[in-house]
């Protein structure tokens, strides 16, 4: 095990033997950049200060002699053969990520629940999709208008793209997704967008309000930030209309193996079952806290819970320039095609 200290920004990690050093720092949450991740496209260019690297396959063809010469490195090949100290720019806003459009296969199709369902994408594999955990991509369909839909992974497992999708009654994307895309078929996407991402260098404690599928970016979030160590403390709300729409255990799990996590679904229209929380999502949060003065939220989902909350949450307190949001407007209206 070797310690990879990155002098541009202070950061360090640890990584295993055999380990490339690009994977050790997205394994420890770090936004180093990285474009193919097999040593052609310089993308991930580094400057080597002090210690010893290897390269299995012998020099990767992304870099020169002279930049060989003059101690450049390519994070996504080499392996540490020393503790190492290096340069280079870390990824800390989406205006340092490229958008880009791939073509992707759809490994799985999951239905959650009778209205949502989980879809794979498979990233070819000479590719790879760099992203802020929280962002979301559009679906490119030669008969639609693109489609947003938000990451639901978070970016250490960069080579799938998960997405939770609600079907839209009457909404003709989401039909096509439920009753004609099949699984291996191919899809286009475009992406990574959004400025909806977790503010990592941030010691705040933080409130995320999902709603619907809005939990699904909530979920990337927290992933990476289980990920990445943060001991940050998580509060996740996820309203939904009735029980059989909490959709993944997930949550229920976080809470419990993580102490800093905690998780209140709340339930719009509860059977008579149910002992938890019941309203709106926005409502049971106010009666939570006395102040939000001292939180980030993160909040995702219908245009009127983000609207709401993002009215009602300033009123308690918390800061506009802490208030996070996407909002699932549909972009496109279906008579525009
Ligand atoms: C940034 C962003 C991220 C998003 N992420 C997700 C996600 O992760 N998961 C997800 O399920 N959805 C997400 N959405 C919403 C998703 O893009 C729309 O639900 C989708 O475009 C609907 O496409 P459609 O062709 O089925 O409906 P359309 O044929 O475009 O619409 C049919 C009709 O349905 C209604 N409608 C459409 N979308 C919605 C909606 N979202 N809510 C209520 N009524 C609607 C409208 O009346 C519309 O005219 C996101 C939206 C945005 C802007
Ligand atoms: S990511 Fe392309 S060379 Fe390293």
């Amino acid at each position: 095990m070797f310690t990879i200290e990155n002098q541009a920004t202070g950061n360090c990690f640890t990584i295993q033997e055999g380990e490339t050093i690009l994977n050790g720092a997205m394994n420890n949450g770090f936004g180093f950049p990285y474009g193919c991740r097999n040593g052609f496209c310089g993308k991930c260019k580094a400057t080597l200060i002090e210690g010893e690297v290897d390269y299995a396959e012998g020099n990767p063809p992304g870099l020169t002699a002279e930049e060989i010469a003059d101690n450049m490195i390519l994070p996504c090949k080499c392996q540490a053969k020393s503790n190492l100290s290096i340069v280079v720019t870390e990824l800390e806003s989406v205006a340092d990520i490229e958008v880009k459009t791939l073509p992707c296969k759809v490994s799985q199709i999951e239905h959650l629940n009778a209205d949502v369902a989980k879809v794979v994408l498979k990233i070819p594999g000479s590719e790879s999709l760099q992203y802020l955990a929280g962002q979301y991509i559009d679906l490119i369909h030669p008969d639609f208008e693109p489609r947003a839909f938000s990451i639901a992974n978070a970016p250490h497992n960069s080579g799938v793209i998960e997405l939770h999708v609600r079907l839209i009654s009457g909404g003709k994307f989401t039909n096509f997704v439920f009753n004609e895309m099949q699984e291996k078929s191919l899809v286009k996407m475009e992406g990574p967008k959004g400025s909806f991402y977790l503010r990592e260098s941030s010691d705040k404690p933080m409130i995320m309000v999902a709603g619907g599928t809005g939990f699904g970016p909530v979920k990337a979030m927290v992933e990476h930030a289980i990920e990445s160590g943060s001991k940050r403390d998580i509060h996740v709300y996820w309203g939904v209309r009735s029980e059989q729409d909490l959709y993944m255990t997930l949550p229920s799990e976080w809470a419990k193996t993580h102490d800093n996590i905690s998780f209140t679904p709340v339930l719009s229209l509860p059977d008579e079952s149910w002992e938890g929380r019941t309203g709106y999502v926005h409502e049971v949060i106010l009666a939570d806290f006395d102040t939000l003065t001292n939180y980030e939220v993160y909040a995702c989902g219908p245009p009127e819970m983000v609207r709401s909350a993002a009215n009602t949450f300033a009123k308690k307190g918390m800061f506009e320039n802490n208030f996070f949001n996407d909002s699932f407007d549909f972009a496109y209206q279906a008579s525009n095609e």
